[in-house]
């Protein structure tokens, strides 16, 4: 598949700064592969702390402006930019097939759901309330008022490279801030893409700045902006060590953060569970971009019961899925990010293997395809000393642990540092709200296993990070609370 668009000037090769496109200024770039075959897409800007410096003056001094705007005038901008991204589904669905790898189905999928955020958020910026607080004392009115935070600064991740920076920069820019932008490395082209839009859709220069940079360059940028008092919120997504990374460096000038970092989503089935159903459900939100998504689930517990017959058939539907380059039409899985993707889910199956586990499907990379294909894997008989009990994996793979009660399947889904996301099958449902109640996640799918939607709070606790993306919610992480008290009244 090549890098031919209908509309070829989507394809951005610049930073995006203060409205005009230009090179990094010491003119560095470096390569965008093509995860399918290893081809180079373009050359971006490898970016320095200059050009991020840049970014963050850009974004000041457009930023009493366009948090004066009403919120219907932005909402208006922002309402433009969501038609312009439907309208070029197409070509920005291919883009993210192209430097992802994600099926051009899922990729045209992504864009239907980065789109909805910033559809939400377009309504959300009209209804930013505040409160009068009932009267404490005679003379005096105190008011809550919500204010944009300031200047904002997101750094995504590439495994939805549209709609991870639409739902950052949407509900900044609908409550009035402005933004410096990083998106990964491995997927540049898709934000360039989207910045392009959003400035024919009319966000002013300067209130979305968007630089690219290699991983190195691109740590001394993000240093920039972390110890730049002007940046008033960092919104990133992505591991966990990097999470705590920023938040350390952030410290010093007491930033903002919201931060959407690593899981290891623990799936149940109970025996009393639609065995049919939980199998779907675990196709759907296990296989989701080739098992690279932070909400997919990453341990499987099936209740004694069930495990078996559980097992054969989830082997049946993952031995039948098709995997290939976005190219293939029918293509269902297509390659991983990169060769470190697929060494680490190597690295947890040969170890799993080496301490008794059994591969009912699949167990090794598909090295006739291309370098970074991993087949669709069914693990059996996996215990709780294995890695990939303890780690994301972040691939198609799926082990199968066996758990007898409720109360030992609780205590193991927990133990572990991560709580984005938690799963569960079972038809009792006293014992649904019971585990609901005691998994501990930021996201819980109870008898489903798509959760991810616009209207819904996304995010972890514990060692999954804080924040909320989506919803009423999302909007909080973009505003502070002033307090306004009047007095003399009477
Ligand atoms: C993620 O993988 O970080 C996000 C997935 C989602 O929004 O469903």
């Amino acid at each position: 598949m090549s890098l031919s668009l209908s509309r070829p000037d989507l394809i951005r090769r610049q930073n995006l700064i203060n409205g005009e496109w230009t090179d990094a200024r010491d003119a560095g770039r470096y390569p965008v592969h093509n995860p399918a075959d290893d081809a180079v897409l373009a050359e971006v800007p490898d970016s320095t702390a200059v050009d991020a410096r840049a970014a963050t003056d850009a974004a000041s001094r457009a930023l009493p402006t366009w948090r004066d705007r009403l919120p219907r005038e932005r909402a208006e901008v922002l309402r433009r930019w969501h038609a312009l991204i439907l309208a070029n589904a197409d070509d920005l669905g291919k883009l993210i097939s192209l430097e992802q790898g994600k099926p051009l189905a899922e990729g045209r999928g992504e864009v239907a759901y980065g789109a909805s955020y910033v559809d939400w958020f377009a309504s959300e910026a009209t209804r930013v309330y505040g409160d009068i607080i009932p009267q404490q004392h005679p003379g005096k009115r105190m008011t809550a008022v919500k204010e944009p935070v300031g200047v904002v600064a997101a750094i995504t991740p590439w495994n939805f490279p549209l709609a991870m920076i639409a739902r950052k920069i949407a509900p900044a820019l609908a409550v009035g801030c402005t933004v410096v932008a990083k998106p990964a490395e491995d997927t540049p082209l898709t934000a360039l893409a989207l910045a392009d839009l959003a400035v024919e859709a009319g966000v002013p220069p300067g209130v979305l700045n968007v630089i690219t940079a290699s991983r190195t360059r691109g740590i001394d940028a993000v240093a920039d902006w972390l110890a730049d008092a002007r940046v008033r919120k960092v919104t990133f997504t992505g591991s966990t060590a990097v999470g705590i990374h920023l938040a350390r460096e952030s410290a010093g000038t007491l930033k903002k953060l919201s931060l959407e970092l690593g899981g290891n989503a623990p799936f149940i089935v109970f025996d009393d569970a639609d065995l049919a159903s939980a199998v779907t459900g675990l196709m759907a939100s296990k296989f989701r971009n080739g098992g690279q998504t932070c909400v997919c689930p990453n341990r499987v517990y099936v209740q004694a019961g069930v495990y078996d017959a559980f097992a054969e058939l989830l082997a049946r539907r993952v031995a039948a899925l098709h995997v290939a380059p976005a190219s293939d039409t029918n293509a269902q899985i297509g390659p991983m990010i990169n060769r470190r993707a697929v060494e680490k889910i190597e690295r947890h199956v040969v170890d799993a293997m080496s301490q008794g586990a059994r591969a009912l499907t699949g167990g090794a990379p598909l090295p006739s395809l291309g370098a970074h294909y991993f087949a669709p894997t069914v693990l059996t008989e996996v215990t709780d000393n294995m890695l990939v009990s303890q780690e994301e994996t972040f691939g198609p793979v799926v082990p199968l642990f066996r758990f007898e009660t409720e109360e030992e399947v609780i205590r193991r889904a927990n133990d572990t540092p991560f709580g984005l996301a938690a799963y569960f099958y079972t038809q009792d449902m006293r014992r649904a709200q019971r585990m609901a109640r005691r998994l501990e996640a930021g996201v819980i799918g109870m008898n489903e296993g798509a959760v991810s939607s616009e209207a819904a709070p996304f995010g972890g606790v514990k060692a999954s990070g804080y924040g909320r993306e989506g919803s009423k919610y999302g909007l909080d992480d973009y505003l502070s609370i002033k307090y306004v008290c009047q007095g003399d009244l009477d």
